[in-house]
């Protein structure tokens, strides 16, 4: 597949906001953005500039932003990778994506694995999210891909935290008991649960750990 064709995608939001594949220029807005989205996770699970650029000569494709003019409103980060996930295997959200680099990136990976999706808090609650992990369902269709894989925060916990264990809140944002700002909007966008991951990030926020969720590829978002 030409490498433009995959490069040229474009959708234009009613709010006016563009989503567009994310380009060099971007990556000090990127840095600063994750430092708003992710105040609580450890500097060395967020996404610095020098890592955006990386990324956009691994897998440049994989790369999306939003744009509200110049100014970068959201974005996601993606890689390919092979996973089983009738047996999933443990991993750590710094091991996945080799530490930020993400040269973990398996070419022949069949499932599309979002690191992350970030929306300026700003802007929330405008479709943002939704739009990017479109550009991701738009992306898979393209690559032949099985379709989406993540492991989504369960940041919802803190409050919940003095009432509960972690695996006790997953348990009931599964059963639909309680909603999540993060799972339950990805279960929204059209994501299955599909496992709980124990001690995946450095975030007491949602009790280090995040639900297993997948899209598959041919669902239309
Ligand atoms: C989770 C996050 C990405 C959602 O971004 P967003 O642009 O506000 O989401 P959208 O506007 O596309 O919302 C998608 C759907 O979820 C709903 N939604 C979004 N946030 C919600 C919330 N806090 N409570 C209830 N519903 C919510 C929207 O109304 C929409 O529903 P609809 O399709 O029925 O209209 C954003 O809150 C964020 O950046 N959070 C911090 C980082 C994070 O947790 N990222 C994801 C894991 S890496």
């Amino acid at each position: 597949m030409p490498s433009e064709m995959k490069m040229s995608y474009h959708e234009k939001l009613k709010s006016g906001i563009d989503i567009v594949p994310m380009q060099q220029e971007h990556a000090f807005q990127l840095e600063a953005l994750q430092h708003k989205v992710f105040p609580n996770l450890a500097e060395e699970e967020i996404l610095h500039a020098e890592q955006y650029k990386k990324h956009l000569e691994i897998f440049p494709e994989g790369q999306f932003v939003a744009l509200d003019g110049e100014k970068v409103v959201g974005a996601t980060t993606t890689m390919r990778y092979r996973y089983d996930i009738k047996n999933p295997e443990p991993h750590t959200f710094s091991e996945i994506m080799g530490g930020g680099w993400l040269t973990t990136h398996d070419p022949e990976g069949e499932w599309l694995y979002g690191i992350d999706v970030s929306v300026d808090p700003e802007y929330r609650k405008m479709g943002i999210a939704k739009a990017l992990y479109r550009a991701r369902q738009h992306l898979c269709r393209q690559l032949g891909l099985k379709g989406q894989l993540t492991v989504g925060m369960l940041n919802g916990y803190d409050r919940l935290r003095g009432e509960m264990t972690i695996e006790e809140y997953y348990q009931k944002v599964k059963r639909k008991e309680i909603f999540d700002p993060t799972v339950s909007v990805q279960e929204k966008v059209g994501f299955e649960i599909v496992g709980f991951m124990k001690d995946y990030l450095n975030d007491p926020t949602c009790g280090n750990s995040g639900a297993v969720i997948v899209l598959d590829a041919s669902k239309e978002i």
